[in-house]
């Protein structure tokens, strides 16, 4: 019967084309997948792009922008290509565990080159599909080997897709207090607190630097207490760097609370990326290193991660890394890489200071003292979603619903704009 009535809507079907595609939606092994909701930062793009306001402004996306408000390639990024290319290697494929030369510098460049961590060998660095793919090689790695708990305290808030990524490798996602709205500053009470309740040997999330989506980053007196309260815990810190020498702008000052945990003896996990500090989005390059107690752990480490890597994408891709390298190893690159790096956090730092001043000029009574005090690409400006519609619907300025401003969008040709606006919905 069933067969029947199947045959008689297909002969139908034939001469309704509309009857077809439901048909064949009936029957469709996916017809139970539901439509699911569009990236919340995508959704600002797109209807950034709709929008045919000559001043429109997209303060959404995550990438950094030239004073002209272009995409920028960085110079000594250009020179490593031309290097490369000029070698006319071949592109053959990388091993499991990536370049070699690049594991190496890219552990430099994190824990510096004198690092006792370094020099007794006692680590494993691999390379990864960027920030992300380090990240998720990280949770994967901690579902499996990591016995002591299921559990991963993130900061509220954090990046969106760092909930998604330790709950899809099936960790259990949990947060700790870290921003408090009341002065769109750290809450370090409110952190310390939390923390001193943690399970023992849980897993605990830090931004190195540049906390995104607050800007909001502990001092350095503020590290040394978070530190003391994951050593009583026991907690195993995961720490996300993935603007390294983008936030103040010296590389090695942007790792200062890596570093500082090292010193305390705390074996931290460690997630890298060069999308933003050398502006490689697209290149995917990233690093992916955990601290062992000594060198023979870091290799049966090692072997586990190529054993993890190797069915989920086999081996990174090579591009990239070649030019990150180049940049590291080349002792003029490098010079000149850190001077970009410091012109890129440089232009970011006054686009905060303008904003600040134009503020006032436009005659805002707010404290807006936390835009400045925040540092790296984005701003938590305290911006309500109520501010946030209408400075979309009225002045064409696009952001995400929680008033995060993407520094890298604005420039010395819109920041006035800018201001106006902030001011006419916040007074
Ligand atoms: C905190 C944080 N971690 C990781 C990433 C990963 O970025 P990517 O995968 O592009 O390196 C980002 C990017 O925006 C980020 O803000």
């Amino acid at each position: 019967m069933a067969m029947l009535s199947l045959c008689r809507i297909l002969s139908t079907a034939a001469y309704h084309p509309g009857l077809a595609a439901l048909s064949a939606r009936a029957s469709s092994v996916w017809s139970h997948v539901e439509m699911g909701p569009p990236d919340p930062i995508l959704g600002v793009t797109e209807a950034f792009k709709r929008d045919n306001n000559p001043k429109k402004m997209n303060l959404g996306v995550g990438a950094y922008r030239d004073d002209n408000g272009k995409p920028y390639v960085l110079n000594t990024v250009r020179k490593a290509e031309a290097q490369i290319a000029a070698r006319k290697m071949d592109k053959e494929y990388l091993p499991i565990a990536g370049l070699p030369e690049f594991n190496k510098a890219s552990a430099e460049l994190a824990l510096g080159a004198n690092s006792e961590v370094i020099k007794s060998g006692r680590y494993i660095t691999v390379q990864s599909i960027s920030g992300t793919g380090s990240l998720r090689i990280g949770a994967s790695f901690l579902q499996r080997f990591y016995k002591n708990s299921r559990e991963i305290y993130l900061p509220k808030p954090s990046w969106g897709n760092h909930t998604p990524i330790f709950r899809d490798a099936g960790m259990e996602v949990k947060s700790y207090c870290y921003y408090d709205p009341k002065n769109c500053g750290f809450d370090a009470a409110g952190a310390l607190e939390d923390i001193s309740k943690i399970p023992e040997q849980a897993v605990i999330l830090f931004h190195a630097c540049a906390h995104n989506p607050t800007g909001v980053d502990p001092k350095t007196e503020q590290w040394k207490e978070l530190a003391a309260a994951v050593k009583k815990r026991n907690l195993l810190p995961f720490f996300d760097m993935a603007y390294q020498g983008f936030a103040s702008g010296d590389a090695d000052r942007d790792a200062w609370a890596v570093r500082y945990f090292l010193d305390q003896g705390i074996n931290i996990i460690l997630s890298q990326s060069y999308a933003k500090n050398m502006g490689l989005y697209g290149e995917r390059v990233g690093g992916f290193t955990v601290i062992c107690s000594d060198p023979d752990e870091a290799k049966r480490v090692e072997s586990q991660l190529k054993i993890l890597i190797r069915p989920m994408y086999s081996n990174p891709p090579i591009n990239g890394a070649r030019i990150a390298t180049a940049i590291m190893n080349t002792p003029e690159l490098r010079k000149e890489w850190l001077e970009e790096v410091k012109g890129m956090a440089n232009r970011i730092i006054s686009m905060r200071e303008q904003l600040v001043s134009n503020l006032k000029k436009e005659g805002s009574i707010h404290n807006w003292q936390h835009v400045t005090d925040q540092i790296g690409m984005f701003c938590f400006s305290g911006l309500k979603p109520e501010q946030v519609e209408r400075l979309t619907k009225e002045f064409s300025i696009y952001m995400t619903k929680d008033g995060r401003i993407s520094m890298a969008g604005v420039s010395s040709g819109n920041v006035e704009y800018l201001a106006h606006a902030m001011h006419q919905v916040s007074k």
